[in-house]
């Protein structure tokens, strides 16, 4: 059995993946600080822009540009590595969108744009290219030589498919017939006369958008189509990666009942597709198995009081220790549905994947200490 202190190790990616809202964001920061621990050179890329990150990781802003933090930044928290590091937001903001906004000059026309089919259509369709470009960027890292290991941050899970998928849905758009009849327009300038400047064509269109961002957008399918075997050949190589033995899917889910069986529908799904799932992560834990273990001795003290009921304030003592004994009763029920929850989920991952606990801790984690702690608790010998 695979370790997650195992995986950190010896894997080139790990990919964290889960539902929305689980800790995705926060274990995959915490993943790089205990391998940048084991003295691996790691980089997070994240899809996640929130500032808090950027903070928890002492960094000013986290953006598209790769950010390094130095083992003495984690010294001044009192965190001890062997390695710096690295991190970067994977910007997967709709590419065209950006276009639009740029070329449009009001707001208003912006917006025509933006509702019109044509070009909803496009953006679409092409919307996935920009998810592409985040596994070229994975890719990238991981091959580049630049790091050991690359973590993978992934939106909520339905996108998180998609965003999986995003190669082969690139190839698929290539294919299509629309797409090769467009590009066919577009790379055969001499007799694209129908969208020439000043053309019938381009005047229709110039009603909602600029002649200069049709073409613009023309040229861009037709760049797209020159690099076609390549985005094929690269998309194979990605799948590939994401598929071979260098990588780990990480999934992470909270510990109740629904959200460990979106889990495990998670692994049937991902491993049905062939991605080799490593470990799943159950995050915020409330310590309740610690809570009942304090608190058995103490439910028979107050049981103990209520059948002596004592002379003196025999009202009040009566009063506190069966609240005592419900609270206690309540905890250690709850406690038993979380161990039930634990059980299942690792039965239902088999053998072959390990199940780590994270517990709630008192503050968000926000600084390199608390993600320190959340990684001791990801490669403690305490998870099976
Ligand atoms: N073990 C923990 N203890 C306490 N708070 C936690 C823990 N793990 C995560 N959190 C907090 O829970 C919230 C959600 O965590 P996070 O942003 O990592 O989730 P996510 O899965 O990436 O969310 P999204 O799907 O929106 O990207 C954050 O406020 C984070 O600080
Ligand atoms: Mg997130």
């Amino acid at each position: 059995m695979d370790s997650l202190a195992g995986l950190i190790g010896s894997r080139r990616v790990l990919v964290c993946i889960g539902t929305g809202g689980v800790g995705k964001t926060t274990i995959s920061a915490a993943l790089g600080v205990a391998a940048a621990e084991q003295g691996r050179r790691a980089l997070v890329l994240t899809v996640d822009p929130a500032r808090r990150l950027a903070n928890a990781l002492g960094l000013a802003t986290l953006d598209e540009h790769v950010r390094r933090i130095e083992p003495a930044t984690f010294a001044a928290e009192g965190c001890t590595v062997a390695a710096p590091l690295d991190a970067a937001m994977l910007d997967v903001k709709r590419m065209f969108d950006r276009v639009v906004d740029r070329h449009s000059p009001s707001a208003a026309v912006r917006d025509r744009i933006l509702a019109h089919p044509f070009y909803r259509q496009a953006s679409t369709a092409l919307a996935g290219s920009q998810e592409y470009m985040a596994m070229e960027r994975l890719f990238e890292a991981a091959t580049s030589g630049d790091h050991d290991l690359v973590v993978l941050d992934t939106p909520p899970a339905e996108h998180a498919l998609d965003f999986l998928e995003s190669p082969n849905r690139l190839v698929d758009l290539f294919d299509s017939p629309a797409f090769r009849i467009l590009v066919a327009r577009a790379s055969t300038r001499g007799r694209a006369s129908a969208f020439r400047p000043g053309s019938l064509v381009m005047r229709g269109l110039s009603r909602f958008t600029s002649g200069e961002m049709f073409s613009s957008l023309l040229e861009f399918f037709s760049d797209m189509s020159a690099t076609f075997d390549g985005f094929v050949e690269r998309a194979q190589q990605v799948s590939a990666l994401l598929h071979g033995p260098d990588t780990a899917f990480v999934i992470v889910a909270a510990c109740e009942a629904g959200s460990a069986r979106r889990a495990l529908a998670l692994h049937r799904h991902l491993t049905g597709d062939g991605y080799p799932v490593g470990a799943l992560v159950l995050n915020r834990v409330a310590p309740y198995a610690a809570i009942r273990s304090d608190l058995e001795p103490a439910i028979e003290d107050a049981r103990t009081l209520l059948r002596r009921e004592a002379k003196q304030h025999r009202e009040r003592h009566k009063g506190l220790a069966h609240a005592w004994a419900t609270s206690a009763h309540h905890l250690s029920q709850i406690a038993a549905q979380d161990a039930d929850v634990v059980a299942s989920c690792r039965a239902g991952f088999g053998a072959a994947a390990r199940v780590a606990l994270v517990p709630r801790l008192a503050d968000e984690p926000d600084s390199l200490r608390s993600l320190a702690d959340v990684a001791r608790f990801l490669t403690s010998a305490g998870t099976s």
